[in-house]
């Protein structure tokens, strides 16, 4: 089959890298990427774009049609911060958008779909260190709530009506390009910019507080990778553990440090605590390295030189 792809969410952090390295692989009409707005002008500039409400169920079934597309990435998500404000925006965006592509590929448009579960699966009573792939998941946040229900569901549609479903639960996400939105793990971003702008932060969570991180092109290669699996490697129905690297944000200054010796961090947490202290230190991916090869390719410190070199290049460019 070759892949007709429809992006839902394409803006976001992860959706607008996912949607270039998609558009590096496939020709140009095979890659519809699509959000609520246009506010990303270097993504509706660089293919083709369509406005799509992932709430809607008619407006991504129009564009399915229009473009007849056989493979969805729902990228669209109320992530972990922003969710504990509004709660039942985040648990209407999360499942309403998830039903809609289920639906649609358990009607027979859609062949292939990509959801991405979190490490906000777990919960307090989860173990904290290696978090094995199955274990007690009590989520205490609305976003990890719809996560894991959302992971529930995945599983029943492949059981019941053979939808192919593929679904990672990915850690926090660190990139240069884009940023991310409400979520608790953002810090690990923040935390360069300011470096280069400030050279000191004021983290909202504590200097122990670990927790697992990624880098984009890690998350991005890991999606590419279940997506390509043959069907019978994805033995987990529901959604793999992955894990690159973790730390606290006492770890990530001493890295910048390295780079920049003069920058500082304080310490101020907020009601993310709460919820990062309810997440894993560690998880344990050893399925996903088993079943399709997963293997993360970037350290705390190779992050820290990717981000700081990039972000620096990125102020000196002009406007
Ligand atoms: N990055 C997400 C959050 O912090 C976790 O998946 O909400």
């Amino acid at each position: 089959m070759i892949p007709k792809i429809l992006i839902i969410g394409a803006g976001g952090q992860i959706g607008s890298e996912l949607t270039q390295k998609l558009r590096s692989i496939y020709p140009a009409n095979n890659v519809i990427a699509s959000d609520i707005s246009y506010n990303n002008i270097e993504l509706v500039n660089s293919g083709i774009f369509e406005i799509v409400d992932a709430q809607d169920f008619s407006s991504v079934k129009i564009c399915v049609e229009k473009y007849q597309i056989n493979t969805i990435y729902l990228m669209a998500a109320m992530l972990s911060a922003t969710g504990e404000k509004f709660p039942r925006k985040a648990w209407e965006l999360n499942m309403e958008s998830l039903f809609h592509v289920l639906d649609l590929a358990k009607e027979g448009f859609i062949k292939k779909v990509f959801w991405p579960s979190s490490i906000a699966v777990f919960g307090p009573t989860t173990p904290k260190e290696n978090t094995p792939q199955c274990t007690i998941m009590e989520p205490a946040t609305v976003y990890g709530i719809t996560k894991e229900v959302g992971e529930h569901w995945c599983e029943y549609y492949h059981k019941q009506y053979g939808v192919d479903i593929r679904s990672l639960r990915y850690p926090g996400i660190i990139s240069w390009k884009t940023m991310p939105g409400g979520g608790t793990t953002d810090y690990a971003v923040e935390i360069y910019h300011k470096a280069i702008a400030e050279k000191k932060y004021e983290c909202f969570l504590s200097e122990d507080t670990e927790l697992p991180m990624m880098f984009m092109d890690d998350a991005i290669k890991a999606t590419i990778a279940i997506m390509d699996a043959k069907p019978e490697d994805i033995k987990v129905k529901s959604s793999y553990n992955i894990s690159a690297v973790s730390f606290t944000p006492k770890q990530i200054a001493k890295s910048i440090q390295k780079y920049i010796p003069e920058f500082t961090i304080s310490y101020n947490p907020d009601f993310r605590q709460k919820i990062a202290d309810s997440w894993p230190k560690c998880i344990d991916d050893t399925r996903a390295r088993e079943d399709w090869g997963w293997k993360h390719s970037f350290s705390l410190d190779d992050i820290t030189r990717e981000m700081l070199t990039n972000l620096k290049a990125k102020v000196k460019q002009p406007v």
